[in-house]
């Protein structure tokens, strides 16, 4: 049962910045699969701090000579986009338990909605376990240290879109 080692795997998420943990899970996802395709939801619903075409550049710049890395945006269903671009695979992190019951919803429901697309869920190394974007922000825009939580370029682009923004509390250089 190798046929899906052939396959197009989709990582979906807000990617709102990327992190650490996104890339140790994507770069998981590549020894597996043949192509992962990270796929960043445009959601205009949420207010987001990067712009959906500032996280495309961010993530072609982090995986920026891995052939087998491709990124795309999409709106609508997953599952409709996945069929759309030949994706069979959804593959989604795992940091904790509190993380599952959410993900255990919306993998039973993408296979109800389409039962030949499988999603795998993969565990980051530990160290990136407590790693999320939502923290990642919160934690830079308040001055605390990033740097080891995301990918130089994303701490970059934080400083930047900040000093845009009117700068940090703390008044840190930026
Ligand atoms: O990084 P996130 O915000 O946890 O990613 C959530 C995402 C993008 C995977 C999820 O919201 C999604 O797939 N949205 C697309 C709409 C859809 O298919 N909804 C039904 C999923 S069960």
């Amino acid at each position: 049962m190798n046929r899906r080692r052939d396959a197009v795997a989709i990582f979906p998420g807000s990617f709102d910045p990327i992190t650490n943990g996104h890339l140790d899970i994507a770069t998981r996802g590549l020894s597996i699969f043949r192509e992962v395709l990270i796929a960043i939801l445009v959601n205009a619903d949420k207010r987001p701090l990067f712009t959906v075409e500032e996280r495309v550049e961010i993530i072609r710049k982090v995986f920026r000579g891995s052939r087998r890395v491709r990124v795309a945006t999409f709106s609508g269903l997953l599952v409709d986009y996945a069929e759309e671009v030949g994706a069979s695979v959804i593959i989604r992190g795992l940091r904790a338990m509190s993380d599952f019951e959410y993900e255990f919803q919306m993998a039973l429901m993408n296979r109800r909605l389409d039962p030949r697309i499988e999603t795998v869920f993969m565990m980051p190394a530990e160290s990136y376990s407590y790693v999320s974007s939502r923290l990642v922000k919160e934690v830079f825009q308040l001055g605390g240290r990033v740097s080891d939580l995301v990918p130089p370029v994303v701490e970059r682009r934080l400083r930047e879109k900040y000093r845009t923004r009117g700068g940090r509390a703390t008044g840190e250089a930026v």
